[in-house]
């Protein structure tokens, strides 16, 4: 036999005794016999490097040689999640991706392993490389350490060129037994995470072999686009034929559980199904499960199962936008409370604000947190010079959350003022809250105009806080109604804004005219009515102003609080809300400047002829016409064009602005059409009017 027929022959076996040993625990053959195999084998590949196997079964014991982890680049995006710490982030997580892509979404929701994040790199079925996260571009090559984990399959039963992502991790046990068998003290890791991520880059692979690390995967990515299963759970019972380990403790999230079991077992997997209504069950269910497992995790993650919806939202520069991780233990920070300051809303209420000292808070450096209201100093004993904890818990702003310690200047418990600290009206008290209850409060008036003019509802471009706040001190701009009646000429003299940006003002407010009615309504700020209400309306009948202005005339709450979701307490605010002069002359003037008042308005206007469809547009670079560039987008949608985050085989389009990467080429090597920003606007009918700022961003200042 000629050495590479002995090595072949070796290698074929060993790889047998090793698959029946580690998937099943059979010992096929005695130790001894297994190991002079083993030797053999070893010996004849030194002696023959380039007859050896790459997946050669010798890989699982390691090799005394120095590691030396090379820095290579990763070929998909290794990014990190989005966090969330309360159980109505993550709701709002998909509800706000169910109403963004338009239709009906489900989720999956894995175990967040505490471990070391890797991407196992396979060309025709065989591990190439094994790359740690490194900063999400460029890693460390550490592959001959994870080839001897027997559960990194050396090569795959498809000659597949796939990436693979997963945790590798050391059971709480395991690290347990380790540790306590380290006998020098200053050698000993601090939790199981740790004694991982030495042991991945151990220099000598005979040494990583020891500590029985293992791995969870949870995502796949096919080079070839074509091979990728339909969606994520398909992709996890893909990736468990191919002999990945996969967490069994998966959860399913849809519309209803029946169909969330559906979808599971039409993927073959076993899992928890539930509707999204049970996420608070759930979160708690997992938090309670957390310490009985063998192993760490520290959240829980939610994906959007269906593809090529996550290909259509993309990502941000940091993670993805289908995906978000539940943390079970909020980001905390000691800091100094320096002050409180009061806010007044655009309803005049009075919100406490704690100014302190500048403090790093899950990555971001926190000035000012929350403090709700008078009940909630009261109930921390709040005092300025205290020092406090301020968490990231329920939202993104952060809140106070205890006293750690008493402040020694003798401060006492801070009061709120008696009086708006505006427009010194006398606050009142409704139901543990605190209001101004003066309608022209200048800061409830500069909050409504805001309010109105906010990208999520008219979307007036340029009229941010900042430019309301000058425009109102000017007198230009002093309620709703005079966004579509002022004079912005006398605005160009105010510092910071010129010509060229109140040309551009009057633009965003004239395009804010076609808006369809449920915005107009819910812009309005009456309380109770925002988007979601505002729709339920329309859909009951309320499909236009007068309908409700006529059911406040007849004062008649019930026909309000009998729609689904709204009640007896809602339906009275409504007819109360719409009961006010105020709120009715604002009305008045708004349908007199053209805004829709009547939904049957909305269609007409809306409707673009459908001149994009079948088209796959993807975009690259910076614009003059859209900034942001989701203007772009929107607009090849509205006209019945998808849109992608990547150039592939499928795209019919890349839109080409300033700058971009790497999309333009790869949209050459496909010949797919580039189209420039002046090509795009020819092809919406609109003509470039040269209206732009010089650097392109749509903003007075
Ligand atoms: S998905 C683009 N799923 O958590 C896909 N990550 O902060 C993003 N992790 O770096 C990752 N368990 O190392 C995903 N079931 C799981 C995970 C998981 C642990 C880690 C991963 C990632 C970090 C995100």
């Amino acid at each position: 036999m000629s050495a590479k027929e002995e090595i072949d022959k070796l290698t074929e076996e060993l790889k047998v005794y090793q698959d029946k040993y580690y998937k099943e625990g059979i010992s096929l053959i005695s130790d001894n016999e297994y190991d002079r195999l083993t030797d053999r084998l070893i010996e004849l590949e030194k002696e023959y490097p380039e007859f050896q196997h790459p997946d050669s079964p010798t890989k699982r014991v390691g090799s005394d040689l120095t590691n030396d982890f090379p820095e290579v680049r990763h070929t998909i995006p290794v990014l990190s999640l989005d966090k969330a710490y309360s159980d109505e982030a993550v709701l709002d997580f998909f509800s706000k991706s169910i109403q963004k892509e338009g239709g009906a979404l489900s989720f999956a929701a894995e175990e967040k392993i505490d471990g070391i994040s890797m991407v196992l790199y396979y060309e025709k079925g065989i591990l190439v490389r094994a790359v740690t996260r490194g900063n999400g571009e460029v890693g460390n090559d550490v592959t001959p350490n994870i080839m001897t984990m027997p559960s990194v399959p050396l090569s795959l039963p498809e000659s597949l060129d796939i990436a693979v992502r997963g945790e590798v991790y050391l059971e709480k046990a395991d690290f347990e037994r380790l540790n306590a068998a380290e006998s020098d003290e200053s050698k000993r890791a601090a939790n199981p995470r740790n004694l991982a991520a030495g042991t991945v880059r151990r220099q000598k692979s005979s040494e990583a072999c020891r500590v029985p690390l293992t791995i969870y995967c949870y995502e796949g990515f096919w080079n070839d686009k074509t091979q990728t299963p339909p969606d994520h759970i398909h992709i996890l019972s893909k990736l468990k034929a191919l002999g990945f380990r996969i967490n069994p403790h998966l959860a399913f999230f849809d519309s209803d559980k029946e169909k969330a079991r559906e979808k599971l077992a039409s993927a073959g997997l076993d899992g928890d199904a539930y509707a999204f209504s049970e996420i608070d069950e759930f979160i708690k269910k997992k938090t309670a499960e957390r310490k009985t497992l063998p192993y760490e995790i520290d959240g829980l993650v939610f994906k959007i199962n269906e593809l090529d919806v996550r290909e259509k939202f993309g990502y941000t520069e940091h993670h993805p936008r289908w995906a978000i991780a539940y943390k079970f233990e909020a980001p905390q920070a000691e800091t100094e409370l320096l002050s409180i300051t009061i806010q007044v809303g655009r309803t005049g209420r009075i919100t406490p604000v704690a100014e302190i000292a500048p403090t790093k808070l899950g990555g971001s450096t926190i000035r000012r947190a929350t403090l709700h209201n008078q009940e909630y100093i009261d109930e921390l004993e709040l005092a300025i010079g205290d020092i406090v904890s301020v968490s990231k818990r329920g939202d993104v702003i952060p809140a106070v959350e205890s006293v750690i310690e008493k402040n020694d200047k003798g401060n006492t418990t801070f009061v709120l003022p008696s009086e708006c600290p505006c427009c010194h009206t006398k606050i009142v008290q409704i139901g543990g809250l605190q209001y101004c209850p003066n309608y022209d409060c200048p800061d409830q008036v500069k909050g409504r105009i805001a309010y109105f003019a906010s990208t999520d509802q008219m979307d007036i471009e340029t009229l941010g806080p900042r430019t309301v706040e000058l425009l109102y001190n000017a007198g230009i701009l002093e309620s709703i109604e005079d966004i579509y009646s002022a004079d912005y000429s006398a605005a160009a003299d105010l510092p910071g804004i010129g010509e060229k940006s109140i040309k551009l003002l009057e633009k965003g407010i004239k395009e804010s005219l076609t808006r369809p009615f449920t915005t107009v309504l819910s812009s309005l700020g009456v309380a109770d009515i925002g988007k979601k209400s505002a729709e339920l309306l329309v859909r009951n009948g309320f499909d236009s102003i007068d309908k409700i202005l006529d059911a406040a005339d007849r004062g008649d709450p019930d026909s309000f609080a009998s729609i689904p979701g709204f009640g007896e307490i809602t339906g009275k605010r409504i007819v109360e809300a719409f009961s006010s002069d105020r709120l009715r002359a604002t009305i008045e003037a708004l349908r007199k400047a053209g805004l829709h008042m009547d939904s049957s308005l909305d269609r007409e206007e809306n409707a673009e002829e459908q001149t994009f469809s079948g088209q796959v547009w993807c975009i690259t670079g910076s614009f003059k016409n859209f900034n942001p560039r989701s203007k772009a987008l929107k607009e090849i949608e509205k006209r019945g064009g998808r849109t992608v985050s990547s150039v592939t085989s499928k795209t019919t389009h890349l839109l080409a602005g300033e700058g971009g990467g790497s999309k333009r080429a790869d949209a050459e090597r496909l010949g797919v059409r580039i189209v420039s920003e002046d090509e795009f606007m020819a092809m919406l009918g609109t003509k470039d009017d040269g209206e732009k700022h010089e650097d392109g961003q749509l903003f007075l200042f």
